[in-house]
């Protein structure tokens, strides 16, 4: 949830600092805050809201040093303040901390502590942290004993990251549990730690995952990490590919803009090297899936959060349709909690962004205990779900930066049809012709999507006409049906409207009574085999006065007739169409919430990766 930035080496560390908290305000922006060891001292800046208050401080009061830690916050315990602001020194003011996390014994060890005489400065969990490593170097450990220790009396997931005036050479960081990853940033006479890759991609592409239960003592010529527990650790340094420029907003106002648009071209790599037209044949190497694995498998849940619950709602309907395996959809946060029926036979497979979403590594891990296969399509490289999976289909599609997920929606709708495609041939129950067609079909996506990108200022225009509307109701069917989920999800994240999404059919069964001139209703009515339905849909809704935005197929003169407002999208086969029928409610979502003057990127209350659960 929090971003954190770390720099040893010999230049000041708080440009780099605060250069890689940009890159990871997407993560929390509460309050922020740096601190640098200058000489002899420890200085810490720190701010409420965001990173920019920061920087502005740090400007008019400049900081000198390295090493150096950052941090900007999303708040767990204790309000954003700048009190509550990471980082948190010490009584002594010798040591300094920040932290990404829930200490959840922080009350019995904050009462501890006190009873001794230490002086709390915070509301928060995290200054336990810096008082227990004060207390262990007080009492004659180095930095690096002090923390081990620390680290072993702190329960919950973590991420710390320490250093000392005393020991001004290092840094001393570990990651416990899921609590969002630790990166560390391998450069010539100097070494970063962050949350996140692009925190330090100007710096440096070699990079080492921390693992739960690590940690690293990091100067600016070497790493070393080892187990909380003093055990070996033979790290494996990774080299990342996409680079920071990717990172940034360009020509757009917004991230979420620019993602929106990128789209074309990460659907396109989707499919690069994956998608064999002219065999008709799919490659997903990383899945590490075998023709007697697919026939095994009898049974697969799809398990996520949020946006990649309902592109999973999106796959259950492609695999069971293509594949005729069946899919169950299980939201993360509650896997856990249902008593899956999961065996060897059955796949467990996770959708990510980030990769680090706490839920959904809680909900890989249950079905790692229960014996499942488990496998994830992720974004985030090097991700944690990554890493723990059997198999895997990684996302192209670049760093996703904007707090509402786009292009990581649709890549992994593409992802699952391929994989129903490829499921069904392994088990022998998809013919020749059917398979050459699906596949072929394939190759329309970055059309249709660019031809439904080139329709944003008419989008643009409903927008406009309906910013101050107080709600609006979000109906699809079948396979449509999530992306009313998704329409629905997408403006109320980011122009705090309420939205809710329904299965069109459903609305005579109660939902129907919200309906009059004050209440827009959404309606998903592309050509695929619920038309019919959606136009009887479309038709109570005006017999009762509300007021119809559809989303309709070019040359829909049925459509056309009886909305208010009609999206077009290009003709799709579909199986595809949530791909596409999507695009319109992204734009849609994000003009009502840029005409309203609020923030897309960062929208209140909210950060990217949920790595708290
Ligand atoms: C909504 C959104 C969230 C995420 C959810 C899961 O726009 O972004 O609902 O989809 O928090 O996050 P990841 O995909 O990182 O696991």
């Amino acid at each position: 949830m929090c971003g954190i930035v770390g720099y040893v080496g010999a230049r000041d560390a708080t440009p780099i600092i605060l250069g890689g908290l940009k890159r990871l305000e997407y993560r929390g922006y509460d309050s922020a805050g740096v601190a640098v060891v200058n000489g002899n001292q420890i200085e810490v800046r720190r701010d409420a809201g965001k990173l920019s208050q920061l920087v502005d401080l740090v400007s008019k009061s400049p900081l000198k040093g390295a090493p150096g830690i950052g941090h900007t916050r999303w708040a767990t315990h204790g309000a954003p303040s700048v009190k509550n602001a990471h980082p948190h020194l010490g009584n002594s003011g010798r040591v300094v901390v920040v932290h990404n996390g829930i200490v959840e014994n922080f009350l019995e060890l904050r009462e501890e502590l006190t009873s001794e005489g230490v002086t709390f400065n915070s509301d928060t969990d995290t200054e336990t942290i810096v008082h227990l490593a004060e207390h262990h170097m007080a009492g004659g450990l180095s930095l690096e004993e002090a923390a081990r220790r620390t680290f072993n009396q702190i329960d919950g997931a973590n991420v710390v990251v320490l250093i000392s005036a005393d020991e001004p050479d290092k840094i001393v960081t570990a990651r416990i549990g899921n609590a969002g990853g630790v990166v560390i940033g391998l450069g010539e006479g100097e070494n970063f730690i962050a949350s996140d890759i692009p925190a330090i991609l100007d710096h440096t592409r070699k990079v080492i995952f921390l693992e739960s239960r690590q940690m690293a003592v990091v100067t600016k010529d070497s790493v070393r990490i080892e187990t909380i527990d003093g055990g070996e650790v033979k790290p494996e340094i990774h080299t990342i590919s996409y680079d920071a420029v990717s990172a940034e907003k360009g020509e757009y106002r917004h991230f979420m803009q620019k993602e929106i648009h990128e789209q074309v071209r990460a659907l396109t790599d989707t499919l690069a090297g994956r998608v064999d037209f002219q065999e008709g044949r799919i490659r997903l190497p990383e899945l590490k899936l075998t023709p007697e694995l697919a026939k095994r498998i009898q049974r697969i849940y799809i398990t996520a959060c949020g946006t990649a619950a309902y592109a999973g709602m999106v796959g259950k309907y492609l695999i069971e349709k293509i594949a005729r395996i069946p899919v169950e959809v299980v939201i993360a946060s509650e896997f856990r909690y249902s008593d899956p029926i999961v065996d060897e036979n059955t796949v467990v497979l996770a959708i990510s962004q980030s990769g680090e979403t706490a839920d959904t590594l809680a909900a890989m891990e249950e079905g790692r205990r229960k014996g499942a296969i488990i496998w994830s399509i992720v974004n985030a490289v090097g991700s944690q779900a990554m890493r723990v999976s059997d198999g895997s289909i990684s996302m192209q599609t670049g760093p996703e930066i904007g707090v509402a997920s786009t292009k990581a929606f649709t890549a992994p709708l593409v992802d699952q049809y391929m994989l129903a495609i490829l499921l069904a041939d392994m088990r022998g129950t998809l013919d020749e012709t059917n398979r050459r067609e699906l596949v072929a079909d394939l190759r329309l996506i970055p059309d249709l999507a660019g031809r439904v990108l080139d329709r944003e200022p008419e989008v643009e225009k409903i927008a406009h006409e309906l910013k101050d509307i107080k709600g609006c109701l979000y109906l699809g069917r079948g396979i449509n049906m999530p992306i009313a989920y998704e329409g629905a999800l997408k403006l109320k994240e980011i122009s705090y409207i309420h939205a809710e999404g329904y299965p069109a059919g459903e609305m005579k069964h109660g939902p129907i009574a919200l309906i009059d001139e004050e209440m827009p209703v959404l309606c998903l009515a592309p050509q695929d085999p619920w038309h019919e339905k959606m136009i009887s849909q479309i038709q109570q809704a005006k017999a009762r006065g509300g007021m119809v935005i559809a989303v309709a197929t070019e040359g829909d003169e049925l459509v056309a007739g009886m909305a208010d407002h009609v999206m077009w999208i290009p003709k799709t086969p579909w199986m595809l169409s949530p791909i596409i029928t999507v695009f319109p409610l992204q734009m849609l979502a994000y003009h009502i919430a840029a005409t309203r003057g609020l923030d897309v990127d960062q929208p209140r209350n909210l950060a990217k990766s949920v790595t708290v659960e």
